[in-house]
């Protein structure tokens, strides 16, 4: 116990507190399981946020970052040198990615790449409006923050950067109305991760897309949460087509990696100098983005997300019909999930029922569960994690 205290009281005190902590102190991981240093088990069914996207300690993580790692981890010059593991994470990539997203280039996060996605769009188009959608969540640097939806990450920095629109999320109508605005690009999600799990129609993305085609305007797909199989297939706008697709957490499987995508169009008015990062594209994270890469590929990963995700569905509806004062919705696709619930005190307790339990769970805007496992999480295990769910609001309807 004294060695976690120590971990609490070092960081309460010497720690920026900019997150609400919950007291638990983890050292290590295993698949979906996590260990606090006194050993105790958990099911994280947030898989670090959406990142460790084949799960703790995946082996092949671990193997691509020794054997690297013992090459070389950055570049001399870094990205104005040639690097075999770059190279070869961008040929695997170029196979997968849509087709005419023909470039490939690499970030540290995912705020870094829609940044890099909102200035070069500005930069390929001349123009200077870029429109996003109310609720959105897009990262947490200024011009991000800036693009992002939502009053509370927003207020507290104003002013921000000028020229953003924003819209109501699935509402082509709106779109519509200010497309004609010197509007540079659209950069939207296609499921609102952060917002709160918000799926589109159907058709949202493919009208939003012909609607920048007509309009010269470029389309952002800010695929940093829905990417890599999370929601089944490879991105969530598959079929669609976008001008400039940005990726992060599931593509380093928990190493902080990002990327974005851009077609020859776009490249084509882009020059020497108007990109670029110290770490961009360092092999280390390369050969890492490769391996997680490949064992999706391998493991054909989009049939677990499927069969376990339909599992989870069947579930989490059942349990909605048999507590519908507490279960508002349940909604997502693949392993993207959420549970709202009535409230943000139902919520609270719940998570901190399910915590004791040995569950970690995620809460977006006080009363939405977000579960969001790693891609590799067994039937058994999803199953594991939602029977301490299910008991903890059994529970909760005992005593309250
Ligand atoms: C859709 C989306 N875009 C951007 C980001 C920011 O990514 P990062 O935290 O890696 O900067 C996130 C993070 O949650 C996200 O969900």
């Amino acid at each position: 116990m004294d060695k976690i205290l120590d971990t609490f009281k070092i960081e309460d005190t010497h720690y920026a507190s900019f997150a609400n902590k919950t007291k638990i102190s983890i050292e290590k991981g295993e698949g979906v399981y996590a260990y606090d240093e006194e050993g105790k088990k958990y099911i994280d069914f947030t898989a670090g946020w959406g990142v460790t996207s084949i799960g703790h300690a995946n082996p092949v993580i671990i193997d691509a970052l020794l054997e690297q790692g013992q090459k070389i981890i950055q570049n001399p010059n870094s990205g104005a040198t040639y690097s075999p593991a770059r190279s070869k994470l961008i040929s695997l990539m170029h196979e997968i990615l849509p087709e005419n997203l023909t470039r490939i280039f690499f970030a540290n996060s995912g705020a870094e790449a829609n940044d890099a996605a909102i200035k070069l769009a500005r930069k390929a188009t001349g123009k200077l409006n870029i429109i996003s959608t109310v609720n959105s969540f897009h990262g947490r640097t200024i011009s991000t923050v800036s693009a992002t939806g939502q009053n509370s990450h927003r207020d507290r920095f104003n002013p921000l950067i000028p020229n953003h629109i924003f819209i109501q999320y699935n509402d082509i109508h709106a779109a519509r109305k200010v497309i004609e605005n010197d509007v540079a690009a659209v950069i939207v999600e296609p499921i609102q991760g952060e917002g709160g799990v918000n799926v589109p129609d159907s058709d949202y993305l493919k009208k939003l897309s012909d609607l920048c085609t007509k309009n010269n305007v470029l389309l952002i797909a800010d695929e940093i949460q829905t990417g890599f199989y999370r929601t089944g297939s490879l991105f969530a706008s598959n079929n669609v087509k976008v001008d400039i697709l940005t990726m992060a957490k599931g593509i380093g499987g928990g190493f902080p990696f990002g990327a974005f995508a851009i077609t020859e169009e776009v490249h084509d008015k882009l020059n020497t100098g108007d990109h670029g990062g110290t770490y961009c594209g360092n092999p280390l994270g390369c050969a890492v983005a490769y391996s997680v890469i490949n064992y999706m590929l391998d493991n054909k990963i989009w049939e677990n997300v499927e069969s376990v995700s339909r599992f989870a569905f069947e579930r989490l509806n059942k349990l909605k019909k048999e507590h519908p004062d507490i279960i508002k919705e349940v909604r997502g696709k693949g392993l993207l999930i959420a549970i709202e619930l009535a409230d943000d005190d139902v919520t609270s307790a719940l998570n901190s029922k399910c915590l004791d339990s040995g569950l970690i769970l995620n809460v977006t805007h006080g009363n939405i569960v977000r579960i969001f496992p790693a891609l590799n999480i067994s039937k058994e295990e999803m199953e594991e994690g939602l029977k301490i769910f299910e008991n903890a609001l059994e529970n909760y309807k005992q005593f309250n």
